[in-house]
């Protein structure tokens, strides 16, 4: 949600900046703007409406100059004003001497706003941020703070209240940013006599490997000398410096048309190696453990909080963990669990799953449940990110960089990982015996070779896609494990190809739905194995039947030799045999490709879908 970059060293500031935004697009895309400081006492901006691209090509017009060694760069996911020219950041002061990028929301601007107009400042914008660039022009112009560009950021911070990651620049101030965080994700780039600022790392990757994690209410100033870390009251502050394990080529699109279809395909790594690491011989190993054995085995209930994609994989870690460990699992979306009062103590263990570890919706989930004293584990991708922070323990998955919008290897990553959880306390609290656990372990382990066979078997989807891009609507249908996949499958195609879609548990379609089944309707059934499971597969196979005598187009995802399913198909894709709870892993490929190439026939940009942003750090 909003993408910041920073810049300052010996280089030209310019195509560095616009090189990190390129890499922070998913994080929005409504518009895009820099702000060059030229270390002759200007300041220039330029900002776009629309993608990226546009701003490049307004700056290649040549009609803004834009050189200087200190710079910053916005992309934009808009909250406050709509996505226009004049809403885009860098926001300026009054004199235009001071520069501000934002993400997050200042939620008391409407009061400053009003303060500032009442004191005849005029607002040129709808956003919330300008009224920090007034404050900070106003700040840095008299008073105590005069003439110390940090002084003056720590005291407009205090009086902020909300969420935001702040960076400032100041024509009077060549070669120094000022960057604040609270509540949104900030970090520091050290390179070699250059610094880097960034809402991720991904920015600044190609550049410097070493960077620094800002904690809550922090500043930094940086120039091409270091940086300086303080809390907003100017005291030195805490702050981790760690180095960034994965490089480039994993943030590039490595020869696929989009981020999307090389994520896709990346797949069968993100489960193993979110599998590695995570079993020692002894049993299933977290990542940051603040939780003791003892602590674990108290537990008597469990909630997974979540959203989207996320909420769908704790879904399906439900039937793993109950199946598991006998102990109550509610799965809860992050967005509407605090304001339930849930029923939360010392022996509730809440599992927050995310894969920015920035989402608002699921770290004020967190933040309820550690008030009510209920323990915290995060299933997370994000290294340091806010939600492992603030969490007892941490389960990373490892699925890598993920920059296409729409979840894909993180789901199967996060699938996995409530597996691990489910085995973790199945383990503790001593419902498996080990060698149980093991055995479990073993056969997930043989998953990441299920999927790469997978993504071997799906060119008849492909051609399938185009044949129903016209389509009005889709529908999805599972029973057991497989009613989550079909809500990810149906939301996959709501968000890349803006199509009607509905998931539904297929026993519950007699109840209502089915009244929407009519001639020629694409109704995709994710079938479970009759081997497995031959009352579910028979229950399903009646479905399948009830909808096809209705008219339905069947789209069928059976495993493979399920020669009973046949018949009622009019479209059948046949995948590997795994085991019942990992059906997931396997069904859910399918229903990703055909998302993407039905948004692809209709002319879709598939990495970045309309409205949506990768990261959502707003309630
Ligand atoms: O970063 P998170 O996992 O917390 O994000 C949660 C959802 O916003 C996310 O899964 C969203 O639904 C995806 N766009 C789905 O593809």
């Amino acid at each position: 949600m909003c993408g910041i970059v920073g810049y300052t060293g010996p280089r030209q500031a310019l195509p560095l900046v616009l090189e990190g935004l390129r890499r922070l697009e998913y994080r929005g895309y409504d518009s895009a703007g820099v702000a060059i400081v030229d270390g002759e006492g200007g300041l220039s901006t330029a900002k776009k409406a629309g993608v990226l691209g546009n701003l490049e090509h307004f700056i290649d017009s040549g009609d803004v100059a834009l050189a200087g060694l200190t710079g910053m760069g916005h992309t934009r996911w808009a909250t406050h004003g709509g996505p226009t020219d004049r809403n885009a950041h860098p926001h300026t002061d009054a004199t235009g001497r001071v520069a501000v990028i934002h993400n997050g929301i200042i939620e008391n601007f409407v009061t400053i706003r009003k303060d500032l107009e009442s004191r005849g400042i005029e607002m040129r914008s709808d956003t919330d941020t300008e009224v920090v660039a007034h404050l900070l022009g106003q700040a840095f112009a008299q008073g105590p703070t005069a003439g110390d560009l940090p002084a003056s950021m720590a005291a407009v911070c205090r009086c902020l209240e909300g969420a935001f990651t702040l960076v400032a620049g100041h024509a009077d101030v060549p070669g120094m940013l000022v960057a604040a965080r609270r509540n949104s994700p900030l970090v520091i780039g050290v390179g070699d006599g250059e610094m880097f600022l960034a809402s991720d790392v991904a920015a600044f990757i190609a550049h410097t490997r070493e960077a620094v994690e800002l904690g809550q209410d922090q500043l930094v100033v940086i120039t091409s000398h270091g940086y300086e870390v303080t809390s907003f009251s100017g005291r030195e502050a805490d702050f981790k410096a760690f180095h960034v394990n994965w490089d480039l080529s994993a943030a590039e699109k490595g020869g696929y048309p989009t981020f999307m279809d090389k994520e896709i395909a990346e797949q069968p790594h993100a489960l193993a190696d979110t599998l590695l690491g995570h079993f020692d011989g002894n049993g299933i190993v977290l990542d940051e453990q603040r939780l003791g054995e003892d602590e674990l085995r108290t537990i008597d209930k469990v909630f997974v909080v979540a959203c989207g994609t996320a909420f769908h994989s704790g879904l399906i870690g439900k039937y793993a963990i109950e199946h598991w460990t006998r102990l109550p699992v509610e799965v809860e979306l992050a967005s509407e669990f605090r304001y339930r009062d849930p029923v939360l103590d010392r022996e509730t263990l809440v599992v927050a799953v995310s894969q920015s570890g920035e989402t608002a919706d699921t770290l004020e989930a967190v933040r309820h449940a550690r008030r009510q004293r209920a323990r915290v584990l995060a299933i997370c991708n994000t290294n340091g990110s806010q939600i492992p922070r603030e969490s007892d323990a941490v389960l990373y998955t490892h699925a890598g960089p993920e920059v296409g919008v729409a979840a894909t290897k993180t789901f199967l990553a996060q699938v996995t990982a409530n597996y691990l959880v489910g085995l973790a306390l199945a383990q503790a609290r001593g419902t498996k015996y080990r060698d149980e656990v093991t055995r479990e372990f073993e056969l997930l382990s043989e998953m990441p070779a299920a999927v790469a066979t997978t993504l071997t078997l799906m060119d008849p989807i492909r051609e399938l896609a185009a044949d129903i891009s016209r389509s009005k609507a889709v529908l999805f249908l599972g029973r057991h494990v497989g009613f989550p996949v079909a809500l990810e499958g149906a939301l996959k195609l709501k968000e890349l190809a803006y199509m009607h879609a509905e998931g539904f548990a297929a026993g519950e379609l007699k109840h209502g739905p089915i009244a929407l089944i009519e001639e020629g309707l694409p109704v995709v059934v994710i079938t479970p194995s009759p081997k497995a499971d031959p009352m579910l597969h028979s229950k399903l196979l009646s479905n399948i039947r009830e909808i096809q005598a209705r008219g339905a187009r069947t789209i069928v995802i059976a495993e493979e030799g399920d020669d009973t399913v046949a018949p009622f198909a009019d479209f059948l894709l046949e995948l590997p045999r795994v085991p019942k709870l990992f059906q997931p892993l396997v069904a859910t490929i399918p229903l990703q490709i055909l998302a993407a190439e039905i948004a692809r026939s209709r002319g879709y940009d598939i990495d970045k879908p309309r409205n949506l942003a990768k990261s959502v750090t707003v309630e």
